[in-house]
């Protein structure tokens, strides 16, 4: 047995814009077996968590209104979102001790993951663990997805990206320059997406009110969920992982140290304090 730190959900946030504050999740401690247990025979793993994402569709979950999309969080429960983990026992055929997956899973320290089927198994590691709560997990292939798929650009098209220095935002600023595009992104960290990400343009949505006299330009935009392109992973992967090797493509992460500074991480992603992809370290491999 071993002690396992959680975050846990200690009571909703009011409506659907209410800011949640840190006093919505609390820690706790419970213990978990070092083995998976009896009771979960078959097709469980059980995970060390590395790294946890703080996503914003989160914001979402932790609210008592339905959502069917994704499910609420139970307050007394740890709360759940996407992450990286090393599998330190299985009976899932798929999964064995020592492999690296991303996918769901709880915030804290230690997870039995019932449903493995959904994990994805991490195969490269020659890049940084931590991307694949990132650039190479759900933010990233929403930024491929978005761009390529649906955008359908060609070169020479004006791009504008919002939330630009954010986990998905500063991706697809990227991959417009690589086709040629020209960029523009609405965002405070301006000098960050010029010098580093090569954005043509930027201004601070804060300070810009009116979004038409900004942009000075028709815009086309189209709504979609990055989980009807799950299949696309492959894809995505053959296409980001050589940029990552060759330098050519940036990924700028805001890693916080410490599942015990979880909430005010997270609670970053909402205020404007992270720069980049906000990323929570749980532990070392
Ligand atoms: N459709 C899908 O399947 C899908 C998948 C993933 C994400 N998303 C959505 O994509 C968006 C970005 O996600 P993310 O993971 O990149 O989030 P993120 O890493 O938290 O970044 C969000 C960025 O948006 C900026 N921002 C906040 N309010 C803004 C505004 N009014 N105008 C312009 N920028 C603003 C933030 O800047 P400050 O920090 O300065 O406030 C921050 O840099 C979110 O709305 C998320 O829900 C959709």
């Amino acid at each position: 047995m071993a002690n396992n730190k959680q975050l846990v959900l200690n009571n909703y946030v009011n409506g659907v814009i209410g800011v949640p504050q840190e006093s919505h999740m609390y820690l706790s401690t419970a213990s978990i077996s070092s083995k998976v247990e009896q009771e979960y025979k078959i097709g469980v793993v059980l995970v060390k968590n590395l790294y946890l994402a703080c996503d914003p569709y989160m914001r979402i979950r932790m609210g008592n209104h339905q959502n069917r999309e994704f499910g609420n969080f139970i307050p007394g429960y740890p709360i759940n979102g996407f992450g990286v983990a090393k599998v330190l026992d299985s009976t899932h055929l798929s999964f064995k001790e020592g492999d690296f997956v991303w996918g769901t899973t709880g915030w804290e320290e230690y997870s039995v993951i019932t449903t493995p089927e959904r994990l994805c198994k991490i195969h490269y590691t020659d890049v940084p663990l931590s991307y694949y709560a990132g650039i190479l997990g759900m933010p990233g292939l929403t930024a491929y997805v978005g761009f390529f798929e649906i955008c359908s650009p060609k070169t020479g098209d004006h791009v504008f990206v919002s939330a630009a220095s954010g986990a998905v935002g500063q991706l697809v600023g990227q991959f417009a320059k690589f086709l040629g595009c020209h960029v523009v992104g609405s965002r405070e960290k301006v000098e960050l997406l010029k010098d580093r990400l090569g954005f043509d343009g930027a201004f601070n949505y804060k300070e810009e009110p009116d979004l038409n006299a900004a942009l000075k330009r028709r815009i086309r935009m189209q709504g979609f969920v990055v989980f009807d392109y799950c299949s696309m992973y492959p894809k995505f992967l053959d296409m980001v992982l050589p940029y990552l090797r060759e330098g050519r493509l940036v990924y700028v992460e805001d890693i916080t140290e410490g599942i015990l500074n979880g909430p005010a991480a997270f609670l970053g992603i909402f205020t404007g304090k992270c720069f980049g992809k906000k990323v929570i370290k749980v532990s070392g491999e």
